[in-house]
C-alpha cells in the first residue's frame, strides 16, 4: 500500500467532485504564501519529531498504533468535504455509511436487532449507555468491576447516579459472589461488564455477569471499548478444544452473551485500526431511542428519516471518522478472516512473550495474558551492594520499573517504551505471595502487543527488556 498514492488519489477524487460545480474565487483573507506556509511546516513537522513511535514494534507502551492507510485516505477525502454526521443535512453519504458500519459492528457481535452510531471516544459511548441506564432505572445505581476504567466512577459522578466498585477476583475479573451479594440489596439498576480490561485485559465473564443480573432483574453494559474486537477469535474456538483454527482463540462464552445484554461499547479508535476519534455505543432494544428525543430547530430538515443526531448525545461529529471505518471496513471487515487476522498476530504475540516471561530469570510474568496486554516485573530488586541483587519488594519492584522505563525509552541508540501499572500490595500478593509488601502498591511494566508486527518482534523486544531489567 502506497500512502503517498492513496493520499493523492483523495485529494484528486475530492477535486474532481468540487470541479463538477460552478467555478469561484477563493477568498484573499483565506490566503497564503507558499513560503510562510513552508516555513510554518517545516516548524511543524520538527515538533512532531517529539512524539513515541507508536507505528514501531520497540513501542510496546499504551493502546496507541498508527491508522491504516485506508483509513487516512479515506477519513482525509471525507475531512476535505468536512460533513458533521449530526444531521442528514450536514453528512449525507458518510451518515449513510455511518449506519452500515454500525451494522457490521453489530453484526459483530451478534445483535438481532440494534440501535447505535459513532462517538468521540469510549468515553462519551460509554457516558450513552449510563444514561440510558439511569433513565430506564431511574433512583437506582450501577455497578461495575474494581478494574473497570475509571470512567465509569466518573460518569456515575456526572450524571448524579451511585456508583458501586465491586471487588476484583484473583486474576482481575468482577467477582461474581460479591457482585451476586451486591444486587441482592436491590440499589442497582445496572451492571458494567468489562470485556477487556484497560490494565490487564482481563474479561469479566460476560456470560455469568448476565445470569447474575438477571436473576435479580438488572441490566448489563458491555464496555468493550478495548476488548470488543476480540470477539471475533471467539469465532475460532475454544482454546485447546478441537476445532479451535488457532492458539490466539478465545473462550467463546463471554463474547457470546453480548448479544444478550442490553448495551455495549467499543472503540474502533482502539482495534478497528482508526485514527481519534472514534468509539461506538449499540443498543440492543431500539426503543431506547426515544430516551434521546429533542428538538432542534436548525437542523433536521432535508429528510424525515432518522439523522444520526437524534439518537446521540453529541451534536457535531465528524463525518469523516464514519468514512474512514467504512472504507477500512471494505478492506479489513470485522470478521475472523479479516480484522481477526490483525488481532490473532497481536494475542499470539502476547502469548508468546507471556511463555518467555515465565522462563526468565530477571523478570517474571504478573499474569497470564487473556488478550494482547502483558504484565510483568523485575524480579530483583536494585543492588543492595555492587553485584549483590537486592531481595525483591515492593518498593524495589516500583523502583526497577520506573528506572526501566526511564532507560528504555531514553536509550538513544536502541529504545524501547513501555507502560507501568500501579497495583495494590493485595492483588500484587494473590498473584505473587512471597514478595515483601513493603508499600500499598507498586507500579509493574505493563506493553499493549496491539500492533500485528509485534509478533516478530517479540523476541528482542524481550530480550532488550531483560537487559534493562540486569541495570
Ligand atoms: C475498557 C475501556 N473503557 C473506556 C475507555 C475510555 O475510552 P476513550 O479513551 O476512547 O475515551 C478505555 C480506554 O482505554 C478502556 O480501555
Amino acid at each position: 500500500m502506497d500512502l503517498q498514492d492513496w493520499v493523492s488519489r483523495a485529494v484528486t477524487a475530492v477535486g474532481r467532485w468540487e470541479d463538477t460545480f460552478g467555478e469561484f474565487g477563493r477568498h484573499p483573507s483565506l490566503e497564503v504564501s507558499e513560503e510562510r506556509f513552508a516555513a510554518a511546516f517545516e516548524t511543524f513537522s520538527d515538533r512532531l519529531r517529539a512524539n513515541y513511535p507508536y507505528f514501531h514494534p520497540s513501542y510496546a507502551g499504551q493502546m496507541l498504533k498508527p491508522p491504516h492507510p485506508a483509513a487516512v485516505a479515506g477519513y482525509l477525502a471525507a475531512m476535505l468535504i468536512n460533513p458533521n454526521n449530526h444531521a442528514l443535512d450536514g453528512g449525507p453519504a458518510t451518515s449513510r455509511m455511518e449506519k452500515e458500519t454500525v451494522a457490521r459492528l453489530a453484526a459483530m457481535f451478534g445483535f438481532g436487532t440494534h440501535l447505535g452510531h459513532l462517538t468521540t471516544s469510549g468515553t462519551i459511548a460509554n457516558l450513552e449507555a449510563l444514561y440510558v441506564a439511569r433513565e430506564l432505572r431511574p433512583g437506582l445505581g450501577v455497578a461495575y468491576g474494581a478494574e473497570a476504567h475509571y470512567t465509569h466512577g466518573r460518569m456515575c459522578h456526572v450524571l448524579g447516579v451511585p456508583g458501586t466498585a465491586v471487588p476484583a477476583d484473583a486474576a482481575g475479573r468482577i467477582d461474581l459472589d460479591a457482585l451476586d451479594r451486591l444486587l441482592a440489596g436491590g440499589r442497582i439498576g445496572t451492571v458494567v461488564a468489562t470485556a477487556g480490561t484497560t490494565g490487564l485485559g482481563a474479561i469479566d465473564p460476560v456470560h455469568e455477569v448476565l445470569a447474575v443480573a438477571r436473576r435479580h432483574g438488572v441490566r448489563v453494559h458491555v464496555d468493550a471499548a478495548y476488548g470488543g474486537f476480540f470477539t471475533l477469535l471467539a469465532a475460532l474456538g475454544t482454546p485447546g478444544e478441537p476445532g479451535a483454527a488457532d492458539r490466539a482463540s478465545l473462550d467463546p462464552g463471554p463474547w457470546r452473551a453480548i448479544p444478550e445484554c442490553d448495551s455495549v461499547v467499543v472503540d474502533p479508535h482502539k482495534h478497528g485500526l482508526q485514527p481519534y476519534g472514534c468509539g461506538a455505543v449499540l443498543f440492543r432494544d431500539p426503543a431506547v431511542g426515544r430516551l434521546y428525543r429533542h428538538d432542534s430547530p436548525y437542523t433536521y430538515f432535508t429528510s424525515g428519516e432518522l439523522h444520526l443526531g437524534e439518537i446521540s448525545l453529541e451534536c457535531s461529529r465528524a463525518g469523516a471518522a464514519a468514512a474512514a471505518l467504512w472504507l477500512t471496513f471494505e478492506l479489513l471487515p470485522p470478521t475472523p478472516d479479516g480484522l481477526g487476522r490483525v488481532l490473532a498476530a497481536g494475542r499470539r504475540a502476547a502469548l508468546d512473550w507471556s511463555d518467555l516471561l515465565a522462563a526468565s530469570g530477571r523478570l517474571d510474568l504478573y499474569q497470564r495474558p487473556e488478550l494482547d496486554i502483558v504484565c510483568y516485573f523485575p524480579v530483583a530488586g536494585p543492588p543492595s551492594r555492587p553485584g549483590k541483587p537486592g531481595q525483591p519488594s515492593l518498593a524495589s519492584i516500583d523502583e526497577v520499573c520506573a528506572r526501566m522505563l526511564a532507560d528504555g525509552m531514553n536509550d538513544q541508540d536502541d529504545p524501547v517504551f513501555l507502560s507501568t501499572l500501579t497495583v495494590t500490595a493485595d492483588a500484587f500478593a494473590r498473584r505473587h505471595p512471597g514478595v515483601a509488601a513493603d508499600r500499598p502498591d507498586t507500579r509493574i511494566l505493563r506493553s499493549v502487543l496491539m500492533k500485528p508486527e509485534s509478533e516478530n518482534h517479540v523476541g528482542a523486544l524481550h530480550a532488550r527488556v531483560e537487559e534493562l531489567a540486569g541495570g
